[in-house]
């Protein structure tokens, strides 16, 4: 994937795949909120309120960013919030099934891990399965190390890793 324009200040990124339509990073719009709450069922199991996502995304809207294909569909994203002073925690980050591997999640954290950065945040933390070892991978090839083990952290009752990466 190849980068035709820069990520701040501008509010987006258009990135061209050599072979592939383009992918835009951009901020979360009310809009997205039914393709959103889809990625999140599909590779989070998981449903959330619908107003959620616009309530998360008022408290620190460039922490909300949306990687949209052709007519500008929702793809991915990664939602952060910042809850304690100075620090980012990914509250959720995921790609649509059929468009992974193909770049967009890096490219999505690394324009998170930007917006961090002009914010002045010194640390960004996650919380992930410990089964999952594809997001685990991904993660660590971030820069990101496991910093606690969270006892039937999830309503399943599985454990999960707390990772923690630190911005120059
Ligand atoms: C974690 C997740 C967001 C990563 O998104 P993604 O778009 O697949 O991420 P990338 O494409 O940047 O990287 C994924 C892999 O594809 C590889 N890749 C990237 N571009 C590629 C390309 N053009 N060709 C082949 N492989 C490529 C990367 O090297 C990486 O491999 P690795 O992890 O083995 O090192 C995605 O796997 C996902 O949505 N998972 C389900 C939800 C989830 O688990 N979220 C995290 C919860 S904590």
């Amino acid at each position: 994937m190849r980068c035709i324009a820069d990520t701040a200040p501008g509010p987006t990124v258009s990135v061209l795949p050599d072979s592939r339509p383009p992918v835009t990073l951009r901020g979360f719009l009310p809009s997205d909120v039914p393709f959103v709450a889809s990625i999140v069922a599909e590779a989070l199991k998981e449903h959330y309120d619908p107003s959620l996502y616009g309530s998360l995304s008022h408290e620190w809207p460039d922490g909300f960013l949306v990687a949209a294909e052709s007519h500008d569909v929702p793809t991915g994203f990664l939602l952060g919030v910042s809850q304690v002073e100075r620090e980012a925690r990914i509250l959720m980050f995921a790609v649509e099934r059929h468009q992974r591997a193909q770049g967009i999640g890096a490219l999505l954290m690394a324009a998170f891990l930007d917006r961090c950065r002009v914010r002045s945040f010194h640390r960004v933390t996650l919380e992930v399965r410990v089964s999952n070892a594809t997001a685990i991978r991904f993660y660590t090839r971030n820069q990101f190390s496991v910093v606690d083990l969270l006892r039937a952290y999830y309503s399943d009752g599985e454990n999960g890793y707390q990772m923690a990466r630190e911005l120059p």
